[in-house]
């Protein structure tokens, strides 16, 4: 079961050595690619990520990687 689909792009996302993150699963954010809680009446839950350094990361938009939360290139097949 994938999520909606919020984009059919990557999000690059600076991210910081240490931190989490909170990837959606759903689709449903209106802070992609980052979870905002609107999942809550879905079967999803947002998958976590944690940032080993500082990098430029390309989380997935549409949903459907199987690669989650980072995408994988399956948006170029929708
Ligand atoms: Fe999509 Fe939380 S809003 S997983
Ligand atoms: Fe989802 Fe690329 S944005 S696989």
């Amino acid at each position: 079961m994938s999520g909606q689909i919020a984009g059919k792009a990557p999000l690059p996302v600076e991210v910081e050595a240490g931190k989490t993150y909170w990837w959606c699963a759903c689709g449903l954010s209106k802070r992609q690619p980052f979870c905002d809680g609107s999942h809550r009446p879905t079967p999803f839950v947002p998958v976590e990520y944690k940032a080993e350094k500082d990098a430029t990361v390309w989380f997935c938009a549409c949903k459907q990687t199987g690669r989650a939360p980072l995408c994988d290139g399956t948006h170029n097949k929708l």
